[in-house]
């Protein structure tokens, strides 16, 4: 038996969809070679924006004939978008060949589910909301990002930006115990991985109101005795503290590469998505860390069209990305999502003035990105080195600390640490040579490189 997973959205998705094969493994299947021929078909959706929901229906809809000749095959449909009442309705009535719903908070009782589905025969609805995480963090799960890992620090988010349906569809704010975290990391250290990705829909506000706090937890995963890069996402600028900024200068293994989503450059518009930021916050808060952190760099999303927005408030937004010169910028065009505040703002703006707006900011920013890589070509870098590459023979991919993408060509394995030299840019990746490896030998150096093993 074999199942085949689709996954649709963020890292919390994806890590999901770890969870979800690891529950599959459990139960005797193994993975099939493609959609086609899987006797279990997982859908993990995402509902951020209309785009991605039309994708996934059309993407479910296309096995609709194949499930006509194959009638055993399972097809189940979890994660954002089946956790909607509207989006579950329509899956129940229009996709009457879907044979399970899972809402976000569900996902735990999938074996359940998919054993009830198999004995009673009786599609299987459950989107209730659930408060206790417990049953999540004890999935088995399968680990697919190579080096990475990612590892879940809190669920659920209490914003309401005013955009967004992840409120929603994920729930309130739930942090997982400190000390599990730490166990699960140290593990995963201990296994081999060399980058922990910390997940959270807003990391900052991590806690459980008392001693435990984001900052306390990067600074002890920080002090665990491993070479390693810790990474968190996302951060949301109103709760990022100095304390964070602090444990982020003094880390020896935390990433200087800073997700920090702004969503706009504009003050009213900001305040229409209920950010609870100014924009002159946000850029204190990149000074603080660029006067602290020195190299860092950052990334950002930002919405393009919410509404409201005029010409003059969009200028703004192409103002603080030439101000910030973030390494890479996340532009989506504002969509709008059935049951948020923004829905039924006036003011919405036509597709047409999003999608040129969008152009505008791409090309700006494409601008800084190639600027600022070419600013690293001559220089000495230690990469992690990520994955043999997928299309140029003998080149493997890695990132350094500050998450620039680089191209490597030497003697090197996947998991190394190693240095290297850039020698160019193109489409803003950075290529490069190994000039040293993880123990002091130099890889590219065939005389040197053989006496150093011989000696
Ligand atoms: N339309 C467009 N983009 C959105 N995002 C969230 N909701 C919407 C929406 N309704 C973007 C935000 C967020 C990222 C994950 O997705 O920029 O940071
Ligand atoms: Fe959505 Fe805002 Fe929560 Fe991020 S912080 S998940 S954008 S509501």
């Amino acid at each position: 038996m074999t199942y085949f997973i689709a996954t649709y959205g963020c890292q919390m998705n994806v890590h999901e969809s770890e969870k979800i094969a690891g529950v599959l493994e459990s139960m005797g299947y193994t993975l099939a070679e493609d959609i086609q021929k899987a006797d279990i078909v997982v859908f993990n959706t995402c509902a951020i924006r209309e785009s991605a929901e039309q994708k996934i229906l059309g993407n479910i809809g296309a096995l609709k004939p194949i499930k006509a000749k194959r009638k055993d095959m399972l097809i189940v449909v979890c994660g954002c978008m089946s956790q909607q009442e509207a989006m579950a309705g329509v899956l129940k009535e229009k996709y009457p060949f879907v044979d399970i719903v899972l809402g976000t908070h569900n996902l735990a009782d999938l074996r359940k589910f998919i054993e009830q589905k198999i004995a009673q025969k009786k599609r299987v609805f459950a989107i209730e909301e659930q408060q206790d995480i417990a049953p999540r963090d004890a999935m088995p799960m399968v680990r697919t990002s190579g080096v990475n890992a990612w590892v879940n620090i809190m669920y659920g988010c209490n914003n309401f930006c005013t955009y967004c349906i992840v409120p929603y569809v994920r729930g309130r704010e739930i942090s997982r115990p400190m000390q599990d975290i730490v166990k699960e990391v140290c593990q995963l250290l201990k296994e081999g991985y060399k980058e922990i990705t910390l997940l959270g829909q807003n990391v900052n506000s991590y806690g459980n109101g008392k001693d435990e706090t984001f900052a306390k937890l990067l600074q002890t995963l920080d002090a665990l005795p491993y070479k390693y890069r810790l990474k968190f996402m996302t951060s949301h600028p109103k709760d990022l503290s100095m304390e964070v900024v602090d444990v982020i200068s003094k880390g020896k293994n935390i990433a200087k590469c800073v997700h920090l989503p702004i969503q706009s450059g504009s003050n009213k518009i900001l305040e229409a998505m209920n950010r609870k930021y100014t924009v002159e916050h946000y850029v204190s808060i990149i000074d603080a860390l660029r006067e602290k952190v020195p190299g860092v760099t950052f990334s950002t999303d930002i919405i393009v069209g919410f509404p409201g927005e005029t010409d003059e408030d969009f200028a703004l937004t192409l103002d603080v990305v030439k101000r910030v010169q973030y390494q890479q910028v996340f532009a989506f065009m504002y969509s709008r999502r059935k049951g948020t505040v923004a829905d039924k703002m006036d003011g919405q703006i036509p597709l047409a003035v999003k999608k040129q707006r969008l152009q505008t900011l791409l090309a700006v920013e494409k601008e800084i990105s190639e600027k600022l890589a070419l600013e690293h070509v001559g220089e000495v870098e230690e990469v992690l080195l990520e994955d043999v590459h997928p299309k140029l023979a003998n080149k493997l991919m890695g990132s350094t600390v500050y998450g620039r993408a680089v191209t490597v060509q030497g003697a090197g394995r996947v998991g190394d640490f190693v240095k290297v030299k850039i020698t160019k840019v193109k489409n803003s990746v950075l290529f490069g040579d190994i000039v040293e490896d993880e123990y002091g030998y130099f890889a590219n150096d065939a005389t040197l490189f053989k006496n150093k093993r011989t000696s």
